[in-house]
């Protein structure tokens, strides 16, 4: 969101032996201790002006091919590699199942945090393991996917805040060709139309990876050109019988069953319904192409208290026209490293 901060210090972590070191030190200085702050690509945060922890930065890099059959290859990937190279990467090497995530912003360690989501996959189906630092004991941890308590945009390390440091994340990506997951909105089309100008009668994974490259391209702002970071607010769930009641109102209402009789509402529709395209309050305003998207028209120069003004402005004017309650999806850090978990009110 390119909010300007400045922290106490900085530690960069390029192995994971660097971390044991660091945390043997920490452990013995109690005279000096400072709160830790894990910080990956920054792409998904609001950080304070002023941010009084020890930043730590996880940077491994390295990819490595764990096992192989015909059918799948499992791998598997250090926190520090850039998620769009990843997915660009496996598609070229012909593992597939990543296709779907392609440009999301951030580092490979942030995906699992928030089960990173899009056009009709979640990470949590190719996951297989990650490995992670437990920061309050000081132990690693190999966790499989259902210790990961994945959810929609949530999971277990998500819900216990400066708990866990991710170091490397395995996924199990497979080598049929033939199989795409191309049936969501926009993509199916685009995905259809670049296999057919390459002469090809049905989408491979590497079409259907450039068909979402091209669509978020064109719906979502670069957040290096106009800052952002991605969907400020998570779709909310509500009951079907609520949202039968506002089908009658507003017919072209988007939302998706969910289990146990709910809906997921698209938050997107509800702002632009509300006239808040293009909206908010300066230099925090919506996206002309996607309302989902919060932008920052200042940057370096806008501050936290700006976005939560945006934040609180568009949350209110939902409620009273919706009696929908949308809850904020990046995550929001205290000045002192404590994490703001969910609240609709900063
Ligand atoms: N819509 C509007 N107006 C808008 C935006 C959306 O009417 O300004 C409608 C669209 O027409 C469509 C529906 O809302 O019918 C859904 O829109 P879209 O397909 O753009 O997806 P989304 O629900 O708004 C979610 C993710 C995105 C992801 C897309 C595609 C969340 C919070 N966001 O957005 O993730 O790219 O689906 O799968 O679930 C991100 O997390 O940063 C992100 C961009």
């Amino acid at each position: 969101m390119a909010l300007a901060c400045l922290a106490d210090s900085v530690v960069i972590l390029t192995d994971e032996v660097q971390l044991d070191a660091f945390m043997t030190n920490y452990a013995e200085d109690t005279k000096h201790h400072k709160p830790l702050f894990v910080l990956s690509g920054g792409s998904n945060v609001l950080l304070p002006a002023k941010l009084n922890a020890i930043v730590l930065r996880p940077q491994m890099r390295g990819i490595k091919v764990i096992a192989q059959t015909d059918a799948y290859i499992d791998i598997e990937v250090m926190a520090g590699e850039n998620w769009h190279d990843l997915v660009v990467y496996t598609v070229t090497k012909g593992w597939y199942g990543l296709e779907n995530l392609a440009l999301i912003p951030g580092l490979t360690g942030a995906a699992p945090i928030q089960n990173i989501g899009a056009y009709g996959m979640q990470l949590e189906d190719c996951l297989q393991s990650v490995r992670a630092y437990h920061l309050p004991s000081r132990t690693w941890h190999d966790l499989s996917a259902v210790d990961c308590e994945f959810d929609y945009r949530d999971s277990m390390f998500k819900r216990q805040p400066n708990t866990w440091l991710i170091s490397r994340v395995g996924f199990r990506l497979h080598t049929d060709a033939t199989k795409v997951r191309a049936s969501y909105g926009d993509v199916q089309i685009v995905a259809q139309d670049y296999a057919a100008q390459h002469g090809r009668s049905k989408p491979t994974p590497a079409d259907v990876m450039h068909a979402i490259i091209e669509i978020r391209q064109q719906k979502l702002p670069d957040p290096k050109h106009l800052p952002n970071c991605g969907s400020f607010f998570q779709n909310p769930i509500i009951p079907q019988a609520q949202f039968t009641a506002l089908q009658s109102y507003y017919p072209t209402i988007v939302g998706y069953p969910m289990p146990d009789a709910m809906t997921k509402v698209a938050a997107g529709w509800l702002i632009e319904q509300a006239g808040l395209k293009g909206g908010g309050i300066a230099p925090i305003v919506t996206h002309q192409q996607q309302a989902l998207v919060l932008t920052n028209h200042a940057p370096y120069i806008a501050t936290k208290q700006d976005v939560a003004a945006a934040q609180k402005y568009i949350a209110d004017t939902i409620y009273e026209k919706f009696a929908i309650q949308l809850s904020r999806e990046p995550v929001w850090v205290n000045t002192n490293g404590s994490i703001g978990y969910k609240e609709h009110v900063v």
